[in-house]
């Protein structure tokens, strides 16, 4: 079933998948709602200008998507994917490439796009590798804001909405690589955590 737009299923129609969600913090028509501001803001400032849209795989791909379609000037769009680290090793920051960017960025006008932005190390480290690059411009943005679990200082241009310090699933987000392809934002269920495979 459909909803009154047709774009998404409804969160009834997930079944258990929907039932692991304990409290849906975003829905569909809000992030939708929320999204397309984003896209009219930055067509509005980069209005003579291609930015490059960057992406780090894979929690930013409808982000991405929805973002992309909702900016109305001439855009390139690019992703990375880094491996996924170790407690020790991402408190330094430190993180390793799995796939680097398709495009070089000397003198493009490069827009970091994020799905969440949690302690902000990795950004950190991501912002300074690409600076390093020559980008015209770096800028940052995040559908999703964690302030209060911030380590180091990262400045976002555009922001969607503010997250509690809680783990969060769906629009991409994933616990143990499941929920990604719920249309909403949500808790998950204590219980979900101690399970071994989820669902
Ligand atoms: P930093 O370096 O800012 O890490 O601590 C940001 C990355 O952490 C992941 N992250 C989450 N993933 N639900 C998720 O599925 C969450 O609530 C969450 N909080 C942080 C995510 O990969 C993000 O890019
Ligand atoms: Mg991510």
């Amino acid at each position: 079933m459909m909803n009154e737009k047709g774009a998404h299923p409804e969160p009834g129609d997930f079944g258990p998948l929907a039932d692991d969600v304990s409290q849906v913090l975003y829905t569909a028509a809000e992030i939708g709602e929320r999204v397309r501001e984003m896209g009219q803001a930055i067509s509005q400032d980069y209005n003579g200008r291609r930015p490059l849209l960057i992406g780090v795989l894979k929690g930013v791909f409808p982000f991405m998507a929805d973002l992309l379609r909702a900016i109305t000037i001439p855009v390139q769009v690019d992703f990375m994917a880094i491996a996924s680290y170790s407690r020790s090793t991402r408190q330094q920051g430190f993180v390793r490439l799995q796939k680097d960017l398709d495009e070089p960025l000397e003198g493009r006008h490069v827009l970091f796009v994020e799905d969440v932005i949690d302690t902000g190390l990795t950004l950190s480290y991501l912002l300074r590798s690409l600076r390093a690059r020559g980008p015209a411009s770096l800028e940052v943005c995040t559908l999703f804001d964690k302030p209060q679990r911030r380590l180091v200082p990262i400045p976002i241009r555009y922001k969607g909405f503010d997250l509690p310090e809680k783990f969060v699933v769906g629009y991409g987000l994933d616990y143990r690589e499941l929920y990604r392809n719920l249309p909403f934002v949500g808790l998950l269920k204590a219980d979900v955590f101690g399970r071994d495979n989820g669902v």
